[in-house]
């Protein structure tokens, strides 16, 4: 473990930075009652770092006052109160320059005198790979930091589970049991796209709960022969549709990742546009009608599932009593039935992908379903 962190704690901060997550407003609901309990102050940052790096854009005040009274009944609402932003890396923090060129500033100095400003003692990080590598690097700056897994990707090394990842499971395989009639009643094939970066989990299971005759992952590159083969056998058999689930970030065999274009400075790349791909060309391999969906951002939006209220509530709470026990530059995680902290620099920045060798895809192999190979 990191070494202690031996300054009394009187006010601490929260931040949630990348992409919002159903389920974030429970962690800034537990962090808030499990400070005041402790007597603590706690203040969130608007934006990710932004309140505090981009003051000017606050006339409000860049950081909220959490009481008691402003998280009641938090917990139920998706989003983030705090806001988000993943362009807000403050090692690498876009900044218009005088000829409207924008420049990656290292802004961490100012960060962390802005915090100083604020009498902050401690600050808990609620992010993905990319929030809790920067946490791990304001922590080796000397700043009392614990992280908190935010992901509906579930792609985060170190926990069984991201907050998030159920309820866009859930949202996902609701969308899918609705397409199985359409696509039935019309002799369709229907792509799914959905989130999930790098990582297939949202594809994997969202694609075994509704039902997907196929399901392509990042992890398993694909041959769309072997898909356009399936959904023959099923006509042949008279199971004239089929569905696929695509994750946005599965690639052919013989191709490259579909990318959006557009993305801006200080931003990562953008994924999206295989599920239309594979669409277009079981189209043309299969000569039935295919159509896309694109489920996209809806994964993220909507009211945290019981699942994620749970987990965020318990990473939560589990990140103040971190910081009461002395700890710092570690991150809450679920490890088995427990939520426990591990070492920032054991888990920032490293992806966790579906094994291979896991249950849930033998599971899918069991049951037949085509993915891709
Ligand atoms: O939250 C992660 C994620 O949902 C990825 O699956 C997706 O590629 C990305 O966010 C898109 O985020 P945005 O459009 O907000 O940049």
């Amino acid at each position: 473990m990191p070494p202690a962190n031996t300054r009394p704690i009187r006010r601490i901060a929260i931040t949630t930075g990348g992409g919002d997550a159903p389920g974030l407003n429970a962690v800034i609901c537990a962090v808030t009652r499990a400070a005041l309990q402790r007597g603590w102050d706690c203040i969130g940052i608007r934006d990710g770092y932004d309140g505090l790096l981009r003051p000017e854009r606050y006339p409000q005040g860049g950081c909220i006052t959490l009481t008691r009274e402003r998280v009641e009944g938090i917990a139920a609402l998706g989003g983030t109160l705090l806001g988000s932003t993943n362009k807000g890396d403050p090692f690498a923090f876009p900044t218009a320059q005088a000829d409207g060129s924008i420049a990656l500033l290292d802004r961490s100095e100012d960060l962390l005198d802005a915090l100083a400003r604020e009498r902050v003692d401690a600050l808990v990080a609620v992010g993905g790979d990319g929030s809790l590598a920067i946490a791990h690097r304001l922590a080796q700056r000397g700043l009392c930091v614990v992280g908190v897994p935010k992901t509906i990707d579930n792609d985060l090394d170190g926990t069984v589970t991201t907050f998030g990842f159920d309820t866009a499971v859930g949202f996902a395989s609701e969308c899918i049991d609705r397409l199985h009639t359409t696509a039935a009643s019309h002799h369709r094939v229907f792509v799914v796209e959905v989130m999930g970066r790098y990582a297939g989990w949202i594809a994997l299971h969202a694609g075994l709960a509704g039902g997907a005759h196929a399901i392509l992952l990042p992890e398993l590159p694909f041959d769309l022969a072997a898909v356009a083969g399936l959904v023959a056998q099923r006509d042949a058999r008279g199971l004239a549709y089929s569905i696929v689930v695509v994750a946005e970030g599965a690639y052919p065999r013989d191709g490259v990742h579909a990318l959006l274009g557009g993305a801006e400075a200080g931003h990562a790349e953008r994924l999206g546009g295989m599920g239309e791909q594979v669409s277009a060309a079981l189209a043309r391999l299969t000569g039935k009608d295919a159509r896309c969906v694109v489920l996209g951002h809806l994964l993220r939006g909507g009211s945290p599932s019981a699942f994620d209220r749970v987990a965020a509530l318990r990473f939560g709470a589990a990140a103040v009593r971190a910081l009461a026990a002395g700890q710092a530059d570690v991150m809450v995680a679920l490890d088995g039935n427990d939520v426990r902290p591990v070492p920032l620099a054991d888990v920032a920045g490293r992806m966790k992908a579906v094994p291979l060798d896991g249950d849930t895809l033998a599971t899918a192999r069991d049951l037949g379903i085509c993915l891709g190979g």
